[in-house]
């Protein structure tokens, strides 16, 4: 099989959406031709001929699909529609938040996208407390366990070139926590830029730059 796995984040480097396709890349044994794109700058159509499968690794914003992200997905429409007609969409969309579902509606967009691009949709993986994602290994046994599995799941689906039912899945700790310590990075960060914590939480004034 060939698959296309796209990386769908702007980070260049450290991206959860990173570690996750890492990971489902490493479940494709060595008759798969594996292609990686990503980044800022949109993939050559090329990348993409022939492709039985496209993967895309992306972080939620504003509670869709990255503006640049939809931008080179729209501008590819036709031309998957000629070089990867039989290509099945996958998705693993990652979010800030503790609750996957807030990934619920990025992925209703994905699948309207498919629709316009004449490509079938596969399956979808969304992911809560992706910023779980370097701070633990994804494995079995840890807090990232229950998202190992689901992208077990997915990376069969993927490798056998079949459908199946969305995933919503969170790292195994308790939600306090994990607000606790998204809190605890948000005042470090903001120490290190110079901003106290009162920084942080005071409300903009009316006509700050956001
Ligand atoms: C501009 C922007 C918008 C975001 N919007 C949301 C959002 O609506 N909901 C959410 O849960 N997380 C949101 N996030 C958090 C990212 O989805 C989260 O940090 C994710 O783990 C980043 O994935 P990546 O490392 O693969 O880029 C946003 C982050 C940025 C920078």
């Amino acid at each position: 099989m060939r698959l296309v796995l796209w990386n769908g984040s702007p980070k260049a480097k450290g991206s959860a959406s990173a570690v996750f396709l890492d990971y489902l890349a490493g479940q494709a044994g060595p008759e798969h031709t594996l292609c990686r794109v990503g980044g800022l700058k949109a993939p050559a159509a090329a990348d993409f001929r022939g492709a039985d499968a496209l993967v895309l690794a992306f972080p939620l914003y504003v509670d869709g699909i990255p503006g640049h992200l939809l931008g080179m997905l729209e501008a590819l429409e036709a031309d998957l529609r000629v070089l990867a007609p039989e290509a099945k969409v996958y998705a693993v969309i990652n979010c800030g938040f503790f609750e996957a579902g807030q990934c619920a509606h990025a992925m209703e967009l994905l699948r309207h996208w498919c629709r316009r691009a004449g490509l079938c949709w596969g399956r979808g993986v969304c992911i809560g407390g992706g910023g779980m994602a370097n701070a633990a290994p994804l494995g079995r046994g840890g807090p990232l366990s229950p998202i190992a599995r689901a992208l077990d799941a997915l990376a069969a689906s993927v490798l056998s070139g079949g459908l199946g039912e969305d995933l919503l899945v969170q790292p195994a700790l308790p939600r306090r926590l994990y607000v606790a310590a998204a809190h605890l990075g948000w005042n470090k960060t903001g120490r290190k830029n110079g901003l106290s914590k009162a920084d942080l939480c005071a409300p903009l004034e009316k006509g700050a730059p956001r």
